[in-house]
């Protein structure tokens, strides 16, 4: 998480926001960050659920399709990092024929009815491209047509300050009659930071290493051991190579933490770290998304693993809110 100036610590102060397809929270924290206070969530697996509760206090559970919009609190501004499988280039692409594609339309129903100021979306950045730009055409007219601007655009969290190379298309929806046609996204954070500046060093990441023959190759060019890179860089393979075998620098940029994912280094990749080969901790996976230390992990590794992967970067989030602060269209509570 970004420690935020002074000033804008308040700066939400009196909103309320509802925080659908909560997950781990990550709008949760961006939002609490600017004193906006979550009236509802809602998940319906328990194991996230579970650690939701330890780390905020409330119990999600529930299928949000079984919720009427009526029995939601009012709410000033609407969070949904909605299901992407249906999206994803990992998934198999069926978008509105399957039933978590069309989860999106629970963030629609709900929106008409509470008419909040806001909504701030997240998703794939193949939710863009997915069939041809019809799934995300029939997305937009949607936000349109029950009186929302939208805007998106697709931001690598490794240029806001975290070191992981991790595309996710994000969309601003400003109520028509609020928005001052002026909204833009945040520019870059240019930050030097790499895998090595979130790995742990107690003992307890001895339990990620792979003891599996593994290869290391020379790269394109030769790896400079004291530069930072800005993206991923491939050093070497356990087993055949394929997509879950394959080992990165420390140097460079994490890979995209994933919830599903196979192979040898499945959901968080492989990292070449002190002359062994392993996966990440969760507690560095936490990093990677921004999370902050004192955020209570999930007993379950696997669990773990499969949850940060699916949630959403919190320092981009926090930046996204405070360029609509700055943008002024929507007003201090
Ligand atoms: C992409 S994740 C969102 C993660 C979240 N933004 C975070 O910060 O961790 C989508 C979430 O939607 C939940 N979900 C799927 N179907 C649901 C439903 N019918 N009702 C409520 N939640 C659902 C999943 O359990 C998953 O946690």
């Amino acid at each position: 998480m970004i420690e935020l100036d002074k000033i804008y610590k308040n700066s939400l102060k009196g909103k309320k926001f509802i925080d659908l397809f909560c997950g781990l929270g990550g709008f949760r924290l961006a939002l609490e960050s600017y004193g906006a206070e979550c009236v509802f969530s809602s998940d319906i697996d328990k194991h996230v659920s579970k650690t939701y509760e330890n780390n905020f206090g409330d119990y999600p559970l529930s299928d949000i399709t079984k919720v009427n919009e009526v029995d939601i609190p009012k709410h000033d501004i609407l969070c949904a990092g909605f299901p992407c499988q249906a999206f994803s280039i990992s998934g198999k692409q069926k978008g509105f024929e399957d039933t978590r594609g069309t989860l999106f339309r629970e963030v629609v129903r709900i929106a008409k009815y509470h008419k909040p100021e806001l909504l701030l979306l997240e998703n794939v950045k193949n939710l863009e491209k997915h069939d041809n730009g019809k799934t995300f055409k029939v997305i937009k007219e949607n936000i349109e047509n029950i009186g929302y601007n939208m805007y998106y655009q697709v931001i690598n969290a490794s240029k806001y300050g975290v070191p992981q190379s991790r595309e996710r298309i994000y969309m601003v929806c400003i109520k028509k009659d609020l928005d001052n046609n002026n909204y833009k996204f945040p520019k870059p954070i240019n930050k030097e930071k790499c895998v090595k500046d979130v790995l742990i060093n107690n003992g307890d990441e001895k339990k990620y290493v792979i003891n599996k023959p593994y290869s290391l190759i020379q790269t394109d060019k030769q790896v400079d051991m004291f530069k930072v890179y800005n993206k991923p860089v491939r050093i070497g393979t356990v087993n055949k190579g394929g997509q879950g075998d394959r080992i990165y620098d420390p140097m460079g940029q994490a890979i995209t933490l994933s919830a599903e994912g196979g192979g040898t280094g499945s959901k968080t990749g492989l990292y070449y770290i002190n002359n062994e080969v392993r996966k990440l901790h969760p507690r560095e996976c936490a990093r990677l998304m921004g999370y902050p230390e004192n955020y209570i992990l999930d007993e379950s590794v696997n669990q773990a693993q499969k949850q940060f992967g699916n949630s959403v970067v919190v320092d981009v989030l926090q930046y996204v809110v405070k360029s609509i602060i700055d943008e002024g269209s929507i007003k201090n509570g």
